[in-house]
């Protein structure tokens, strides 16, 4: 990183000093003191290593890793023994960050036992620090059962893609008196059972900060507005390496898609004609 960057980046107080992992227990201390969370997703050693020196508080191994790694349509086919892979490599390139994996689709649904089975699994082989899942008061047998094994859980509400056909569109959730009750009475028995966090996606801003006012563990927003204790995005879709995928919420801070298009454009180029290997590229 640049010198000019890191005391930028150091007086606008999100260059983090303090070097020690990030654990639950400090997220919640973040919320208590006003301090803002990022996460991003990963799904690679690679971009976990620079996303991890990059600053980030929580790197999320996303079950989005079904689309943007697999490019499937959607996050129900990846399966466990895909997302332990994800994570194994995650995890390997992490020093600092919180890193949270995403239970499958699949995974926790069938019943309490199958769900801390396979939570064990997760955590035994991939040594991740916490796991995600999707749903309310529904999953709360599961979530309870995960927890009693000293697993921490983040809740995940609003837009829950692995819901997705029961939905049949990915609009805005929870804009209706109705589902806006049911989200908020799910996020206190997600919080009340113990999780330490809950992502919120792609709900009313007014509706997201009322939750974060009325709970006292984090809540992360993606597409849920300022008023959320921290923010969540899809790395590649925040780097600018997908294209097609365009919603409200999504800030591009880079168009990688561009600058690897233009990279490997003329890395063709130079083959075809023969300028590379140069004299000093070769032995
Ligand atoms: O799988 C994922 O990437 C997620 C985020 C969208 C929160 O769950």
């Amino acid at each position: 990183m640049q010198k000019d960057t890191i005391r930028r980046r150091k007086m606008a107080g999100y260059l983090v000093e303090d070097q020690r992992k990030v654990t639950t227990h400090r997220l919640v201390q973040m919320k208590a003191e006003g301090k803002k969370i990022a996460m991003l997703t990963s799904y690679d050693y690679t971009t976990a290593s620079i996303t991890d020196a990059a600053g980030i508080d929580v790197i999320l191994v996303g079950d989005s890793a079904s689309n943007v790694m697999a490019g499937n349509w959607t996050t129900l086919p990846i399966t466990l023994d895909q997302m332990i892979y994800h994570a194994k490599s995650v995890v390997r390139g992490v020093k600092r960050a919180l890193v949270v994996c995403d239970m499958p689709f699949g995974s926790y649904q069938v019943n309490e036992t199958e769900a801390v089975t396979n939570a064990i699994r997760i955590m035994k082989e991939t040594h991740c620090d916490a796991l995600k899942l999707e749903g309310g008061v529904e999953i709360i047998p599961a979530v309870k059962k995960i927890l009693d094994a000293g697993i921490p859980i983040c809740g995940h509400l609003g837009l829950t893609p692995q819901a997705i056909n029961k939905f049949g569109t990915y609009t805005v959730r929870a804009k209706e008196e109705a589902e806006a009750q049911k989200l908020i009475s799910d996020a206190h028995a997600l919080e009340e059972a113990g999780c330490f966090a809950i992502v919120l996606e792609k709900i009313p801003a007014k509706l997201a900060r009322q939750v974060a006012q009325e709970l006292t563990i984090p809540i992360i927003g993606i597409g849920a507005g300022n008023g959320c204790d921290g923010q969540v995005l899809v790395i590649s879709d925040m780097l600018g390496m997908t294209r097609g995928f365009s919603p409200k919420f999504l800030r591009r801070y880079a168009d990688l898609n561009t600058i690897m298009t233009d990279a490997i454009g003329h890395y063709v180029e130079d083959v075809k004609e023969g300028t590379f290997p140069n004299e000093k590229e070769q032995y």
